[in-house]
């Protein structure tokens, strides 16, 4: 067995230059640390970014046998109240709708669920920035200020068509919205 020395030399007091290069480098981790809660802080209160918080289970292989998001569900339904209610399928290598119609200055509630592999979206200039993972539903809710198109890209990579997944928004006036209340169909840009 070896003998255990007690006689570990510690860094002399007079190491000025080893001290001051440790204090620098705490200072500087210290830095990056209120940085990054900066930002984390920023972006939460200041664009409203909040991670999806709902954690609610679907089948993700069975999602075209029926239930919420069937075929006929997807693309936007819009209560008494005037919110919207938009269905989304994310699979390889595309959206479904690809292409989303909401109505302006109302209420949005985004659900997306994968058919496949985890996907992503962003929606550019919004705070609607979420993962897609296969057995959970995503749930985002935004309010889109102004008309327009936007696009809505895949941003998690899903495989080899991964850049070629996207999808568009269309915000529009809400007075001309495409909905027929009545039959409660859910409605894309198509309708
Ligand atoms: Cu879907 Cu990348």
């Amino acid at each position: 067995m070896a003998e255990i020395s007690g006689t570990a030399k510690l860094p002399s007091s007079g190491d000025k230059h080893g001290e001051a290069t440790e204090r620098l480098w705490v200072a500087f981790v210290t830095g990056v640390i209120v940085l990054l809660v900066a930002v984390v802080v920023y972006t939460s209160v200041h664009w409203g970014f909040h991670p999806p918080s709902q954690v609610e289970t679907i089948e993700s292989t069975s999602l075209h046998k029926g239930g919420e998001f069937a075929e006929a569900n997807l693309g936007t339904a819009i209560a008494p109240d005037g919110s919207a209610v938009v269905r989304v399928v994310a699979q390889q290598y595309a959206f479904i709708p690809n292409c989303l119609v909401v109505p302006a200055g109302k209420p949005v509630t985004i659900r997306l669920a994968s058919a496949d592999v985890v996907h992503g979206f962003i929606v550019e200039g919004t705070n609607v920035n979420a993962m897609v993972v296969p057995g959970y539903v995503t749930t985002v809710r935004t309010t889109f200020q102004e008309p327009g198109e936007r696009l809505m890209p895949c941003h998690e990579f899903c495989g080899v068509g991964h850049q070629a997944m996207w999808a568009h928004v269309r915000v529009v006036d809400a007075s001309s919205f495409p909905n027929d209340a009545d039959k409660q169909k859910a409605v894309n840009c198509a309708s």
